[in-house]
Parts: C-alpha cells; sequence; structure tokens
C-alpha cells in the first residue's frame, strides 16, 4: 500500500505525526507532500523536527493568499504530483485549504481520498474551514473520525456507514506522547508560570480581522491579566492586526509562535485556556485543563459535552468564567483519545484496501 499524505498548516503535523509512524511500523509505502500554505520556521519545520517527521519529498510553495487563489495554487501544483505518484490513497488531515484543495485533485483523477478528522462541523458557513470540511467529507471514500458524534453527523448527511471508520483522535496520541518532553522544556517554569496562569490563542478571521470585535477581546484580556499571568504566542496574522491596529494588551505577554513542546508546558499547567483553536478545545479536555472558547459555535461538540470546553459569547462574563475554573483531575478524555487512533488509521486504510 502507498500512501500520500498532504499537510500545509500549523494544526496538520500533529495529526500527521502518529499515522506517519504507525505507516512506518507496518511497513507502508509513504510520501509527505507539504503544500506550503505555512511556511514560517515557527508555523511549520520547527515541528517536523520536534515531532519527529521526516522532511516534506515534495513542497509546492504555494504560500499566502486570498482563499480562491491558494485553493487554486494547491489544485494546479499538486495535479502532476499526483500523477507522478500514483497512491493507492490521498491523506488528508482537518480542515484547512491545504485537505479541501487536494482532495477535489485526487477525486478528479480517481486517486481513493481517506480523511482523518471527518464529521466535524459547526454549521456555520461563514468559517472558511466549515466549507473545506463538508467539500473534502462528501468526496472522501474513507471517512475516519475522531468521535462517535461524528458517524452520527455523517450517516445524517447520507454517507454510507461502510465508508466511515471511528478511529479516535489522532492529535491527542501526539499530546500524550509529548507530554514528557513538554516538561524537560522547562519552558513554563522559567517564564514564571506558576499554575495561576492563564494560555491565550486567537487566530480566527471572526475574532481577529474585525477590529472591533478584536478591540474588544484584547479588553477583557487585560482586565484578566491585572489578576494573572496571561501568555498569548500569537499568530501571525494575529501580531499583525495588533500592530496594525495599535492595540495595547497591557499586562498580557504577547510573543511569536511558540514550538509545540513549549506550548504544551504551558497548557498543561495552566488554570485556563482562552481561544479559538479547534486544536486547543480537544487538547484541553485531554489534559482536564478549563477551556473558553471565543466563539459562537464548535465542530468538536465532544469538547463541551464530555471535556472541559465552554463557549464564550459574552465577553463581559470571560473574567467570572476564568476566575471560577475548575480543572478536572485526573482528566476524563472522551473514547479513543487514547494514543492509538494513529495505529487504527493505518489499521482502516489496509482493511479498507483488502476489501477494494
Ligand atoms: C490556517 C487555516 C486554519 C487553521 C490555521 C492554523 C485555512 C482556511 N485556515 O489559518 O483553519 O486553524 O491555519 O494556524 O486553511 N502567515 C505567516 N506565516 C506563515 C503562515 C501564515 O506570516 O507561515 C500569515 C500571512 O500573513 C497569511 C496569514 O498569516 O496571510 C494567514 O495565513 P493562512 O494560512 O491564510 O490562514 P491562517 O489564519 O493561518
Amino acid at each position: 500500500m502507498k500512501l500520500l499524505h498532504i499537510v500545509g498548516a500549523r494544526p496538520n503535523f500533529p495529526k500527521l505525526a502518529p499515522v506517519h509512524r504507525a505507516g512506518q511500523a507496518a511497513g507502508v509505502t509513504q510520501v509527505i507532500v507539504h503544500t506550503g500554505q505555512h511556511y514560517d520556521e515557527a508555523m511549520s519545520a520547527g515541528f517536523f523536527r520536534d515531532l519527529g517527521i521526516p522532511a516534506p519529498d515534495v513542497n509546492l510553495a504555494v504560500g499566502s493568499g486570498s482563499h480562491a487563489a491558494q485553493t487554486a495554487r494547491i489544485i494546479e501544483r499538486f495535479e502532476p504530483v499526483l500523477l507522478q505518484e500514483q497512491p493507492d490513497w490521498l491523506v488528508v488531515y482537518g480542515d484547512v485549504n491545504s485537505t479541501m484543495a487536494t482532495a477535489i485533485v485526487a477525486a478528479k483523477l480517481g486517486v481513493r481520498v481517506a480523511h482523518v478528522e471527518a464529521g466535524l462541523r459547526s454549521y456555520d458557513r461563514s468559517m472558511p474551514e466549515e466549507i473545506n470540511r463538508v467539500v473534502t467529507d462528501r468526496l472522501a471514500d474513507l471517512l475516519l473520525t475522531p468521535s462517535l458524534d461524528a458517524n452520527a453527523t455523517l450517516v445524517a448527511e447520507g454517507e454510507s456507514p461502510e465508508a466511515i471508520v471511528f478511529v479516535g483522535n489522532v492529535m491527542i496520541d501526539t499530546l500524550l506522547a509529548s507530554l514528557p518532553r513538554a516538561e524537560a522544556t522547562g519552558y513554563a517554569a522559567s517564564r514564571g508560570a506558576d499554575g495561576r496562569h492563564i494560555v491565550v490563542t486567537l487566530h480566527r478571521p471572526s475574532n481577529v480581522d474585525d477590529p472591533e470585535r478584536l478591540r474588544l477581546v484584547c479588553h477583557a484580556l487585560s482586565a484578566l491579566a491585572e489578576t494573572r499571568p496571561i501568555f498569548f504566542p500569537a499568530h501571525p496574522r494575529t501580531q499583525q492586526q495588533l500592530r496594525v491596529l495599535g492595540i495595547d494588551l497591557g499586562q498580557v505577554m504577547v510573543s511569536d509562535p511558540l514550538p509545540y513542546f513549549e506550548v504544551l508546558d504551558l497548557v498543561r499547567g495552566a488554570h485556563a485556556v482562552v481561544t479559538d483553536s479547534g486544536g486547543l478545545q480537544e487538547e484541553t479536555t485531554a489534559l482536564g485543563v478549563p477551556c473558553f472558547t471565543l466563539r459562537p459555535n464548535t465542530e468538536r461538540p465532544i469538547t463541551v459535552t464530555e471535556g472541559t470546553n465552554q463557549l464564550v459569547s459574552d465577553l463581559s462574563a470571560l473574567r467570572s468564567l476564568v476566575e471560577g475554573a475548575t480543572p478536572v483531575r485526573p482528566p476524563r478524555p472522551p473514547q479513543g483519545w487514547d494514543g492509538r487512533a494513529g495505529e487504527r488509521v493505518i489499521a482502516a486504510l489496509l482493511a479498507h484496501s483488502r476489501a477494494h
């Protein structure tokens, strides 16, 4: 069996790592194509190094752009690569533009598509990722889900139950495997993080691109920072907006994006996380750390119903919510968030290859 893995943006890399490792252990032939959607050292190469993923075989170097331009560039540059590689499966991860764009190319060329993290829905089409999720799932031949609610969603959308396999959460494989190395960085202690601290990440256009919204969010964060240390490793999109708008975040400690292990060291011992990231909603649930998500909806409802996540739409309530937060000890992660999901992805691919 030959797999062609697609990655492009930061959240893809911790998802690829355990699947690639399991593929190696099973003796599968594997090719990694990086679209180049993310390209900064801190957003891309650092993750490959830290997570032990081999360097990509091909980098399409598409870079940044509007959704249409970026998607179109990926489609155009990926087609000859796929024609040359002729894999048995294209394996795509998550919901970024690289996921959808390459699934379109494969579907048109008759190459089977496996979608890791299938079946998540926010039902909010103003979110670019929701469009990517729906299109990718419609085109995929094998729908590999992170939680059982996603199976039900896909069946309700008319997908064949034979094409849906619950594998669990691959990103949690990476999280669990990385905890000792995160602790070994000593990063949190070196920055004075004392367990009362908050970790903030924000990068969604809905929070960051609208100046009025970003000002309100930052105002709420600076109020929180009066009583607790706040670490805010900021995405390039967010840094740019903060700079352009000249927003003063008071005592909030804003930094460049941090390496995976350093973020994990901060998050694992935090009092709470405030975020709009999909990944952190899941990671905090797995760690038992309270999470406040600054969004009106989530495509990961299991982090609310079974985890530590809470959606916050009223920013004036943020401070009292955060102050009242208590961790879940020991953490009680959802079914299949157990460190073995990558192996189940490979097992499902092998089983479905045989079935064809
Ligand atoms: C993308 C994904 C989003 C994911 C996020 C994680 C889509 C539609 N969005 O959003 O789902 O949660 O990645 O980070 O696929 N930039 C840099 N250096 C980089 C990459 C980006 O400076 O290495 C800057 C550029 O100014 C760029 C902006 O960030 O225009 C946004 O990057 P882009 O990949 O378009 O979207 P993200 O917000 O990163």
